[in-house]
């Protein structure tokens, strides 16, 4: 669905939609209070916000759809970044930098390794490739609660943290800037923004920590 002329509240209502007739509930939606289904983060938007009629997408933005869904009382969550129909190379770059430092935390995610471990390789890859980790908002545990421990940090030092053991299921959701990593609120209380008007990407994935290695839960393919 997302090419330009397309508005994030049409995305929106597909979704929930697709989960309804799934047998499954948008988690997000009255989660303190958030009020969709969908999170709809574009260009300088960092995370968490508000799909929206008006927000008509067009050629050469980048827009995130983060949700989680609800089936059984089990919860996944993940988060997506999209190029609206083609993009400048710099902003071709930032996806490409953040989805790649995603698998980099993902392959740290093994049996015996620490929270750190995942933190930091993360952290190493987006700064020597030029960009920022956004700080305010971590990944974390996830099961039939959305936010759960541990907290999961996309950057610090290796070595440090909770240890990884069979069974836990964590999120690992990188946020990165062109600029500066700094985020702040808009009055609305949700809508994070970098502080210096650069764009921002995310990718998300929910994962088991297993015997044979990270199990991705909200695999795509
Ligand atoms: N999916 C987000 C996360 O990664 C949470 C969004 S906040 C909500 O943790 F209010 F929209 F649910
Ligand atoms: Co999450």
């Amino acid at each position: 669905m997302i090419k330009p002329g397309i508005t994030t509240m049409e995305i929106d209502t597909f979704a929930e939609k697709f989960m309804r007739d799934h047998g499954a509930t948008p988690e997000q939606k009255g989660y303190h209070g958030y009020p969709f289904a969908t999170c709809a983060s574009v260009n300088d938007v960092i995370c968490h916000g508000f799909p929206s009629k008006e927000m008509v997408l067009k050629d050469g933005d980048i827009v995130t759809i983060d949700m989680v869904v609800n089936l059984e009382g089990w919860l996944a969550d993940s988060a997506w970044s999209y190029a609206v129909g083609t993009l400048e190379p710099q902003a071709q770059k930032l996806l490409d930098v953040t989805k790649e430092s995603l698998y980099k935390g993902i392959e740290q995610a093994v049996i015996g390794n620490r929270i750190g471990d995942i933190s930091h390789a993360i952290q190493k890859y987006a700064e020597a490739e030029g960009f920022s980790v956004v700080r305010d908002f971590v990944g974390h545990g996830i099961g039939s609660k959305m936010h759960e421990e541990p907290q999961v940090p996309h950057y610090g030092p290796a070595g440090r943290g909770t240890r990884l053991k069979e069974g836990m299921v964590i999120t690992i959701e990188p946020m990165l800037n062109v600029g500066k990593y700094h985020a702040k609120l808009d009055d609305d209380g949700w809508t994070a923004r970098t502080v210096d008007g650069s764009l921002s990407a995310q990718y998300e994935h929910t994962l088991a920590i297993t015997a044979d290695g990270p199990l991705l839960i909200t695999d795509q393919s």
